[in-house]
């Protein structure tokens, strides 16, 4: 397992801004209806993040992402949502803190919904526990969350999976689309969204090939520049199953803001079906 990640170097970056802004436009949208939600977020992180903290200060990418926002006096309803949630912790914690996506759901639980969340490394499990401390309605499991997501889809109502790896095993690709197909056997109707680098554009096509033979997908996608380098993270995407009607107005608006505003040319692309 990918024990040496730690997202405190990269919270609050452009990558997690286009996660966050959808994950909170995907929680409106499917929470629209009164039926209960359960969420599952496979790969759970820390829950916040210092961005005082030294990764934070060496990386600088939170600089680069959310300071950016925050600056901002207008950006687009999508992407305010996740300005506000992000000046509401550090107002909270009295200090510079970006919320990760299992604090962000806990947030937003109705009294009929709940949150599952998975997180492999014991260290950072404990600090989740600590940053959901007092949530109701979840439940920290210091577990593989593969497997995990799977085992706690409901017998009922509204499910929505967020999949979130590191990508620094092989393996994460190949895990993705298991998860994806059995998911999709047991729960068609489950809403699934899984995180993706795009460094070259092999790696990330060949991906997108291989959950379309599965199912239909939603590909939103942003670039922050050209495909020059491809040991640099260029730019992510997010592939989508299920999605709620109308989530693709959000999607352009959070594509395209942190396309144009964090971007060096950059450009933002939804596509697929689904
Ligand atoms: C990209 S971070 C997650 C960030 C979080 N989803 C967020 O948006 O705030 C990935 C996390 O997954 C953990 N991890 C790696 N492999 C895992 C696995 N198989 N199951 C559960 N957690 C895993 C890592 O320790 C790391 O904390």
């Amino acid at each position: 397992m990918a024990m040496n990640y730690s997202h405190a170097f990269h919270a609050g970056n452009f990558a997690d801004i286009v996660k966050h802004a959808a994950l909170l436009a995907l929680l409106g949208r499917l929470q629209a209806d009164p039926a209960p939600l359960a969420v599952i977020d496979t790969h759970g992180g820390r829950g916040l993040y210092d961005l005082d903290a030294p990764e934070a200060r060496r990386s600088a990418e939170a600089e680069r992402g959310i300071a950016r926002l925050l600056e901002d006096p207008a950006p687009p309803e999508a992407v305010g949502r996740l300005k506000a949630a992000a000046l509401a912790a550090s107002q909270a914690a009295g200090g510079r803190r970006y919320p990760g996506s299992p604090l962000l759901v806990a947030q937003r639980l109705r009294p009929q919904d709940r949150l599952t969340t998975f997180e492999f490394n014991p260290r950072e499990a404990e600090v989740l526990k600590a940053s959901l401390a007092g949530a109701r309605a979840v439940s920290v499991e210091t577990a593989d969350g593969y497997d995990g997501a799977v085992r706690s889809l409901p017998p009922e109502g509204q499910a929505l999976v967020l999949i979130d790896p590191p990508f620094e095993r092989g393996d994460d690709y190949d895990r993705c689309i298991a998860t994806l197909q059995a998911i999709t056997r047991r729960c068609p109707g489950a809403a699934i969204m899984i995180w993706l680098p795009i460094k070259d554009l092999e790696t990330f096509d060949a991906f997108v090939r291989r959950a379309e033979e599965i199912r239909p997908v939603r590909i939103a996608e942003v670039r922050l520049r050209p495909l020059l380098d491809p040991m640099r993270m260029n730019g992510c995407a997010l592939v989508l199953a299920a999605a709620p009607e109308g989530l693709d107005l959000d999607l352009a608006a959070i594509c395209e803001w942190t396309a144009s505003r964090l971007g060096e040319g950059g450009r933002a692309r939804l596509w697929g079906s689904a």
